[in-house]
This record gives structure tokens, sequence and C-alpha cells, in this order.
């Protein structure tokens, strides 16, 4: 299996392109499955506050044996901590839970236009990088609109945009705004939940290189230059969706299974959501 590549994010930290989301793994589970993702060669792992499993991830972090800095994780403020002081003290707890001295990226979850003021949160994000606690800071399921007034209104731009993509919801236009500002791409619910299993089109292109919809819809994200974290609770699909590194998708390819858009989300709207918990 050859390695995964590093993306360089725009403060100069290198990313793991791809690696292991924990969303929905439960707490109970969460050192099991991730200590058995560390195994089959995954180093780079996405959790949250909103995942209840903090603890455990970095509790499989310390159990691996292996140097933190062969490690990239990242985790994410929650939507009720998004007041200045909140977001400090939520980042001091999420750095107690998960216990692994330092972290590699912290995220502002949603952006909550109609709770608060996003501007607010990210200030307190820009305090605590430059802490120099977190290695890098980001941002998740912020439309263009938001990111440009991060822009406009702060001073540090966000290395990443996390959000829902695949084949269903190609998210070109989001995309294309970070790429053109330096903001790179994390892909979330990467394989639609699982569903690209049962499509035709993927199911074709996977049959003609001796791979499954999965890997196929995984090496899509990765040659179009986003970041991915399939989850997956069984070892067998965590062994399928890492092992993506030693075969290509034509351009053409990749163009077909860009055609399958259509704007289809599996979570809710950015603009829309505002739910705290
Ligand atoms: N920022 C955000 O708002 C946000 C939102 C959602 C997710 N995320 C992050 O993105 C990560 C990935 O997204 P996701 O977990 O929502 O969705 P996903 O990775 O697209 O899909 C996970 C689902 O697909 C199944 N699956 C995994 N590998 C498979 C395979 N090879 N063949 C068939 N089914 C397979 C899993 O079941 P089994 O576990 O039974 O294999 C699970 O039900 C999350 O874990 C989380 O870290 C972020």
């Amino acid at each position: 299996m050859s390695a995964v590549p590093n993306l360089t994010l725009n403060n100069g930290v290198q990313i793991p392109q791809f690696g292991f989301g924990t969303f929905q793994i439960e707490p109970e589970k969460t050192k099991e499955t991730t200590l058995k993702a560390i195994e089959l060669g995954y180093r780079h792992i996405d959790t949250a506050e909103m995942y209840r499993n903090e603890k455990q991830v970095g509790e499989a972090v310390r159990a691996s044996g292996i140097d933190r800095s062969e490690f990239f994780v990242t985790s994410k403020l929650n939507n009720g901590a998004h007041a200045y002081d909140d977001a400090l003290a939520a980042f001091d707890q999420t750095m107690a839970d998960l216990d692994i001295e330092y972290l590699d990226l912290f995220l502002v979850h949603w952006p909550l236009p109609q709770v608060g003021d996003f501007v607010e949160t990210w200030r307190a994000m820009e305090e605590i990088y430059r802490s120099g606690r977190c290695r890098a800071i980001g941002v998740s399921n912020f439309q263009p609109h938001h990111l440009q007034r991060l822009f406009d209104e702060t001073e540090i731009v966000p290395v990443v945009n996390q959000i829902e993509v695949h084949p269903y919801l190609t998210q070109d236009d989001v995309r294309e705004f970070g790429t053109k500002n330096g903001v790179l791409t994390e892909s979330w619910a990467p394989i639609a939940k699982g569903k690209v299993v049962d499509d035709p089109t993927i199911t074709r292109i996977a049959e003609q290189h001796g791979k499954t919809a999965s890997q196929v819809t995984l090496r899509w994200h990765i040659q179009r230059g986003d970041i991915v974290f399939p989850k997956s609770v069984n070892p067998d699909r965590m062994r399928e969706n890492i092992d993506i590194f030693d075969f290509e998708l034509s351009d053409d390819e990749v163009a077909t299974i860009s055609q399958l858009n259509r704007d289809d989300r599996m979570g809710p709207h950015p603009d829309e959501f505002n739910w705290t918990p």
C-alpha cells in the first residue's frame, strides 16, 4: 500500500490528504476502533466536541505507542461555544479531553449565522492559534459569503473549510472560492454515507479498475485535491477505504463522476442550520 500524500496548508503545515472520520462512533467503541484504524495505517484523525468521543480518540493515540508527531488530529468547536470566552474555554476542555500535548487543527464546526457572530468566534480562534497549542485553525460548513467576512474583518485566513462533498453534491463553487483564497477543502460524508456503493456509474468505473465503488469515490476526491476521512467501524471497510493509492482515474472518469452532481445534501444547509446544544 503506497503512502498517503501530504498537502501543505496556507501556514506551511503539512496535512495527510486521507484520514479517519469518527462521527457517530460511540464513545465506548471509539478507542478500540481508532486503534484498529491506526494499525491499518491511518494517521490523520477527525473528531469534534460534538461527537462526544475526543477522550477516547486521545486514549487511542496515546495507547498506539506511535510518536505523537506522526499523527494529525483535528477537533472542532461546538456550536454552543461561539462567544469569545466560551470558545477559549471550549478549546481548553478539548485539550484536556484529548490529552495529546497539542492539537494539529481546530475548526469552527458551523457558522450559525442566525445564532451569533462567527467573526467574534474567529477572533477567539486566532488567539488560540497564537497561543501555540494548535498548529492550524480552520472552519467547517462555511459558505463563500461567510468566508468573505473573515477575510474582510479578521487577520488569519482559515487553512481549510470542511464541507459536505460527494458525487451527489460536488460543491464546485465553494471549493473554487476556497482554492482562490488559499483555503483547502475537506470533504465530509465523502462516500455519501455509503450510498455510492449502489451507484451504477461509479460501480461500472470501479469494475474497470478492479476496485470498489467506495474506493473509486475516495480516489475521485483525492484527484480533485480535497482532503477526505471516511468513517467506518468495520475493519474490512477501513482497510478497503485506505487502499486507494495504487491506481488512478482518468480525467474523463473524474469528470463522469463529477457529472453525477444533483445538489443532494445529506446534512443541513449552512445558512439554515442553527442548532446549539
Ligand atoms: N464538519 C461536519 O459538519 C461534519 C459532518 C459530518 C461528518 N464529518 C466528518 O466526516 C467524516 C466522514 O463523514 P461521515 O461519517 O458522515 O460519512 P461517510 O464517511 O461518507 O460514510 C460513513 C458511512 O458509510 C459506511 N461505510 C464506510 N466505508 C464503507 C465502504 N467501504 N462501503 C460501504 N459502506 C461504507 C459506514 O458504515 P460502517 O461504519 O458500518 O462501515 C457509515 O455508515 C465523519 O466521520 C466526520 O469525521 C464532519
